[in-house]
């Protein structure tokens, strides 16, 4: 596998097509926020869902074990990004609208 150019990935936030680097060592919420990109949080442990996105592209990993997402959730590319690190560039969809 070839090394990532960049220290950082991109992430895409629709429908705006606003954009941010992605920090691969932190949450995706902190990146979106260090962007200037305004994305709904609570909790930020990943219990209380109201981050909850759409992965349109891209990959996340999580850190701990079971982030608020059941299985199916997972399949359908829920994510959520106070708790999702991104493991490529990512396109998101909020799920507020
Ligand atoms: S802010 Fe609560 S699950 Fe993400």
């Amino acid at each position: 596998m070839s090394q990532p150019s960049a220290p950082f990935f991109i992430a895409t936030v629709e429908p705006d097509g606003l954009q941010c680097d992605a920090w691969p060592e932190q949450p995706l919420l902190q990146s979106l926020e260090g962007g200037g990109i305004d994305w709904p949080s609570s909790c930020r442990n990943g219990t209380c869902r109201t981050c909850l996105g759409q992965l349109v592209q891209g990959a996340v990993r999580y850190e701990i074990e079971w982030p608020g997402l059941t299985a199916e959730e997972k399949a359908e590319g829920c994510v959520l990004p106070c708790v999702a690190y991104p493991v490529s560039d990512v396109v998101l969809q909020s799920s507020a609208i």
